[in-house]
């Protein structure tokens, strides 16, 4: 195969017009539920088939490629924009999105400085800056910055390195950057319904997990701020430096979003760093009903939003604004001659402040959404996806084989079924039966979680294309499952 053929802009036209194809059918397919949301195979059958000879020569044509795309890889893909998906918090992307993408993958802007990605760097800062006027710095007169980064779990580290660094520059004036962790016993405070990525991050950073105090919660698993605040007092009299609050806006478990006023409120007062972990619930900015759950965000000293969740992205694309573009810098210090030049581009060079040195094209997909939809367009999809985890709860309470775990403040409804006579053990193994024989099926997909020693079966709502018929139907195959 000559060289030439690898980069033919007219072959590249062809299968790319037979792609569309195929993804426009497969995306048609799922929303008229014609396939099943999972065409579950035990991974270990499933990795006896993937253990083909290295191709030393072509084994396929681009042909045989968009064949074995349909037939290998998205009949065996989960279907993310089926309406029975109801697993996890990840989105069904924006088609358009997946098309920015493309272009993301094709032009491969590697980002890390301003010149190697011109266009790519100018959009990524657009997007921010919206993002963090609808958290509603500007509307305060902050400069604020941040960034586009590969996930939630990595912008909670950037922020937590960042929030590290400027309290231990302030409260122990050391450099740890630099210095290295000195003696001092930093302490993260947050939720115990904490993203696992918060004491991961904790980990990575040396600080150990056990740096993590985890917060009681109240009933509806908020933060207990009374709780908040007793912990840290015993931090101080411990002389332990607590270098972040981490409040989450949208739990893991349950959507739920934590009392971000209060807890901004003694932050601020108490001159402590607030990080919110907004990856999931972040996006109630966009709706003008539900924004009123995230009064006091803007109190934060950095904001964790996932775009591939709902913001309806394809994965990954995370952002991570700091209230004060200062400490955008804050998190890393490189020294490196071939890529960083002095003076005022510096501001531009993304990987400055990153983690990644090269990374995607993340802003176009955004700019495209907020471009051809506005603010209103992509409320309107929190509207109703949070109006049918409403629907959904409501049914689950009205009926009395089912137990509803908390009525949903976001988009994530937790609930079990309910049969007399059985210890709690056999009610969770019930439920956990349950969840994989519905799964096995491929009729829905559905996740659990373990709540205070109970095990619930989980659903997240982010098909706004989910419909109360969808909702029956899968109480109704519950039942039929025990
Ligand atoms: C609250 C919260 N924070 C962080 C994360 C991690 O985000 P990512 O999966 O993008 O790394 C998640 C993932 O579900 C989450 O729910």
């Amino acid at each position: 195969m000559s060289i030439d053929t690898l980069f033919s802009s007219e072959e590249f036209r062809q299968v790319g017009h037979k792609l569309i194809d195929i993804l426009s059918d497969h995306l048609n397919q799922q929303a008229k539920r014609e396939r099943p949301t999972i065409n579950w195979h035990d991974p270990l059958s499933e990795n006896i088939k993937w253990q083909q000879p290295l191709p030393t020569q072509a084994t396929l044509d681009t042909d045989g490629l968009l064949q074995q795309l349909e037939i290998t890889i998205l009949h065996n893909s989960l279907g993310v924009h089926h309406p029975h998906n109801l697993g996890h918090q990840v989105a069904p992307p924006l088609p358009i999105a997946a098309l920015c993408d493309l272009v993301a993958a094709l032009t491969n802007q590697a980002m890390a400085v301003y010149e190697a990605g011109p266009s790519a760097t100018m959009l990524e800062r657009q997007v921010i800056a919206w993002l963090c006027e609808l958290i509603g710095w500007k509307t305060h007169g902050i400069t604020s910055h941040g960034f586009l980064t590969s996930g939630g779990s990595q912008a909670n580290l950037t922020a937590l390195l960042a929030a590290r660094q400027v309290s231990c520059q302030k409260l122990a004036k050391s450099n740890i950057w630099q210095d290295g962790i000195a003696s001092s016993k930093l302490r993260i405070l947050t939720s115990e319904h904490m993203h696992y990525s918060i004491s991961r991050a904790a980990g990575i950073m040396g600080l150990g997990t056990d740096a993590v105090i985890q917060i009681a919660c109240t009933s509806n698993d908020a933060m207990d701020v009374n709780a908040l605040k007793n912990a840290h007092q015993r931090c101080i009299q411990n002389n332990e430096l607590v270098v972040a609050v981490v409040a989450t806006a949208g739990c893991t478990p349950t959507g739920t979003i934590d009392p971000l006023q209060a807890i901004g409120h003694y932050c601020n007062k108490e001159d402590l760093w607030l990080h919110v972990d907004g990856a999931h619930g972040a996006s109630a900015l966009l709706s003008a009903h539900h924004k009123i759950k995230l009064a006091g965000l803007e109190l934060a000293d950095s904001v964790v939003w996932d775009g591939h969740k709902l913001l309806y992205m394809p994965a990954a694309v995370s952002a991570v604004l700091f209230k004060d573009v200062k400490n955008s810098y804050a998190a890393f210090a490189q020294e490196a001659s071939y890529l960083f030049a002095e003076g005022h581009e510096q501001e531009f060079n993304s990987s400055y402040r990153t983690l990644e040195c090269t990374k995607r094209m993340m802003g176009l997909k955004l700019w495209a959404a907020f471009s051809l939809y506005g603010t209103s367009g992509l409320g309107d999809l929190i509207n109703t996806v949070f109006a049918k985890a409403q629907l959904f709860s409501e049914k689950i309470s009205a009926h009395h084989d089912f137990e509803l775990l908390m009525k949903p403040q976001t988009n994530i409804v937790c609930f079990r079924y309910i049969r007399a006579g059985l210890s709690a053990i056999e009610l969770n193994q019930l439920q956990f039966n349950i969840r994989q024989k519905i799964v096995q099926s491929g009729a829905f997909y559905i996740s659990q979680v373990a709540h205070h020693g109970k095990l619930w079966l989980r659903t997240t709502i982010m098909n706004p294309l989910t419909n109360s018929e969808d909702f029956d139907a899968l109480l109704q195959r519950i039942m039929l499952s025990t």
